[in-house]
């Protein structure tokens, strides 16, 4: 049974559905939820779903001492998902190719610093788009560059609006983002 461990700064929609689907997978299950934000809806996500939870400051996450608690909790895999902080260097090499990020756009398009949340819809509704999507990658030190594992696609319209391109990428973040990293997982076995 591999352990997961969940990264997000949100309300944690995504997180929420990886917790359900591994709830009874003898693939995996999500041992952990790391927030850098005290109020972050995931935390309370976690704890309805009776999950370690723990919130990390600044200098804490950028200290590689961090890892200690990750491997005390044995985690072998780290998925983020709406996670706004940049990962430092000693925990993209100690968990390289076992830690994947989700962005809200067509990467490598609309991607890097800045682009979060509606700044990403936002950006694609400007440039008159026709489609926008989900991008599932493997993380390394610069935000939202590392090898693309997945990517998948909507039509959008000339009448849909940042707001409902958000709509519409967030439900393909929920179909896709748990399969995908279960399949990753089962590759990886
Ligand atoms: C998602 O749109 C994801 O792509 C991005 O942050 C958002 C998180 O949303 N990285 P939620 O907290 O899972 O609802």
């Amino acid at each position: 049974m591999q352990r997961i461990a969940i990264f997000a700064s949100g309300s944690g929609s995504n997180a929420r559905k990886i917790m359900e689907h591994f709830a009874h997978s003898e693939v995996a299950q999500v041992a952990l939820v790391v927030s850098n934000r005290r109020k972050a809806g995931v935390l309370k996500i976690a704890d309805e779903h009776g999950i370690d939870r723990t919130v990390v400051s600044r200098s804490a996450f950028n200290d590689a001492q961090f890892l200690q608690s990750l491997a005390q909790q044995k985690i072998d895999f780290i998925v983020l998902a709406g996670f706004l902080w940049l990962i430092p260097t000693y925990l993209v090499q100690a968990f390289e190719r076992r830690m994947v990020n989700i962005h809200p756009a067509l990467l490598p398009q609309y991607g890097g610093a800045g682009m979060y949340g509606m700044n990403v819809h936002r950006a694609v509704k400007a440039a008159d788009e026709k489609q926008s999507g989900i991008t599932i990658h493997y993380v390394n030190e610069h935000y939202d560059e590392g090898q693309i594992i997945f990517q998948a696609t909507c039509d959008l319209t000339p009448e849909d609006t940042p707001e409902t391109i958000q709509q519409k990428v967030l439900k393909l973040e929920h179909q896709h983002f748990a399969p995908v990293i279960e399949e990753l997982l089962m590759s990886k076995k």
